[in-house]
């Protein structure tokens, strides 16, 4: 069964470029952005985990820990690494997952067969603190992703937890967000202090509830 969003994220224990690692423990009480990449030395994936590395101050801002994955060996990650470094202009600082079994990749349904049997897809979990997986995105090997949207993601999940809000379409930090359809306009006016522009009675616009 593939892991949908509100499922549990199953724990699991796995080799690392930094050894051992009991997932769980490791995540403690962040947010975890949990990828996978297709293959070591390959040249998408070598830009995306050094844009990874260069974002760690952006993931700390959110509470939120990195962890990449894919079916090459904890010494492939640790040669692949220096390139990574070098070619990135970066130090990567988050663990590579070395998942040679597949184990992982099978748990978290990242081996997509009518993709390529054995390597995995671009699969990204947010994972919540409390392990309950909160959305997922998915890209072939071939389109890099974009890590913008990665931490757009992250603000908008923490963002809509704390405030009777969604985030509309293209949102950034610092736009309006929209009152969702179940807050009454007697509530909103106890919520909203800022106040809303009512488009229709379902689309009511109000500035970003924390700024
Ligand atoms: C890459 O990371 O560049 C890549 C990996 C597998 C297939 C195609 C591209």
């Amino acid at each position: 069964m593939p892991l949908r969003i509100g499922d549990t994220a199953p724990n699991f224990n796995a080799e690392s470029n930094e050894g051992k690692i009991d997932f769980y423990d490791w995540a403690g009480d962040k947010w975890v952005v949990l990828y996978s990449h297709p293959a070591d030395f390959t040249p998408v994936c070598t830009t995306e985990l050094g844009r990874t590395a260069k974002l760690k101050p952006e993931f700390d801002k959110r509470n939120t820990k990195a962890i990449a994955l894919s079916v090459d060996s904890a010494e492939d990650h640790r040669r692949w690494i220096g390139d990574i470094d070098d070619t990135q202009h970066t130090k990567v600082n988050f663990p590579i997952i070395a998942d040679q079994d597949r184990k992982v990749a099978t748990l978290y349904d990242m081996i997509h067969p009518n993709a390529d049997n054995s390597l995995t897809v671009r699969s990204v979990y947010f994972i919540d603190p409390k392990h309950k997986v909160r959305a997922t995105i998915t890209y072939p090997a071939s389109t890099g992703r974009n890590f913008g949207e990665i931490l757009r993601v992250i603000d908008s999940l923490q963002l809509t937890d704390n405030y009777k809000v969604a985030t509309p379409v293209d949102w950034q930090q610092g736009d309006e967000c929209v009152i969702v359809p179940s807050v009454s306009n007697e509530e909103a006016k106890k919520r909203f202090s800022k106040g809303w522009k009512e488009l229709r009675p379902y689309l009511r616009l109000t500035p970003q509830p924390n700024r």
